[in-house]
C-alpha cells in the first residue's frame, strides 16, 4: 500500500508505505524506515535497520513493515528568505500553537502532525541557527521519538539534568540522517534536546 500524505504540502511531499514489495523510489528521496522490528531490502541487496533512514535515487525497495518517503525535501533553500517567509507563514510557532511564555519568540514552526496508527509525525523548521529546544524527558505518553534531519545540520544532546552545562553526550544530525534510540530498555528518556547548527527542518516521530 502507497498513500500520498498531505501533512507536508505544500514544502514537502511524503509518501506512507506499508508491506509494500518492488516500490521504486522516484528522483532523490529520503527513505524512513518506521518499523520498529522490519528492515527495509534496497535494491535486493541493502538492509535499512528499523528505525533508521537514509537517501535514495530510483532504488527499488521491499518494506515488509513501514516507511515514509520524502521526495523533495533536498530542495529547499533556507537560505532563501521568500521560502522561509512562506514557511514561517503556513506552519505555526511554537507560540501561535501553545501560547505558553516559554515559546515566546522560539524559532521553531511546525506543520500539521499526521497520526497512522501508533506512529505520529510533523516537520519543525527551526529558522536560525544554534537554537536549542527546551530540556525534557517526559514525553505526551510512552513514545520511542526519533528526530530525521531532513534539511541543513542539529544534534540531540543528552543532559544528566534541566541544566544545558549537564550535557554528557551529542548525536549530530546531517539532512538524510537520524540518530541512535535515546529511551533505554524502560522507555525512559535521559534529559534531551534537539538543537539546530544550522537553519533546519525535522520530522519528528512518535511511535506508541
Ligand atoms: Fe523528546
Amino acid at each position: 500500500m502507497v498513500e500520498k500524505l498531505s501533512f507536508g504540502e505544500p514544502f514537502i511531499e511524503s509518501r506512507f508505505l506499508q508491506e509494500e514489495y518492488g516500490f521504486t523510489t522516484p528522483g532523490h528521496c529520503n527513505l524512513i524506515n518506521l518499523d520498529t522490528e522490519k528492515s527495509i531490502t534496497v535494491e535486493g541487496s541493502f538492509s535499512l535497520p528499523p528505525l533508521t533512514a537514509m537517501r535514495t535515487c530510483g532504488a527499488k525497495i521491499d518494506v515488509p513493515g513501514k516507511a515514509l518517503l520524502i521526495c523533495n525535501a533536498g530542495t529547499l533553500d533556507l537560505n532563501d528568505l521568500q521560502t522561509l517567509d512562506c514557511l514561517r507563514k503556513i506552519w505555526k510557532s511554537n507560540w501561535e500553537l501553545t501560547h505558553l511564555e516559554k515559546h515566546r519568540g522560539v524559532p521553531y514552526y511546525k506543520s500539521t502532525k499526521i497520526t497512522i496508527g501508533n506512529i505520529s509525525m510533523n516537520f519543525c523548521l527551526v529558522s536560525e541557527p544554534d537554537c536549542p529546544s527546551g530540556i525534557h524527558r517526559e514525553h505526551d505518553g510512552k513514545i520511542r521519538e526519533l528526530h530525521v534531519q531532513l534539511v541543513g545540520e542539529g544534534a540531540v544532546d543528552l543532559m544528566r539534568s534541566d541544566d544545558p552545562s549537564s550535557m554528557f553526550a551529542s548525536l549530530p544530525l546531517t539532512a538524510g540522517c537520524t540518530h541512535l534510540p535515546t529511551w533505554d530498555q524502560n522507555g525512559e528518556y535521559p534529559w534531551h534536546r534537539f538543537r539546530s547548527k544550522s537553519r533546519c527542518i525535522f520530522l519528528g516521530v512518535e511511535i506508541r
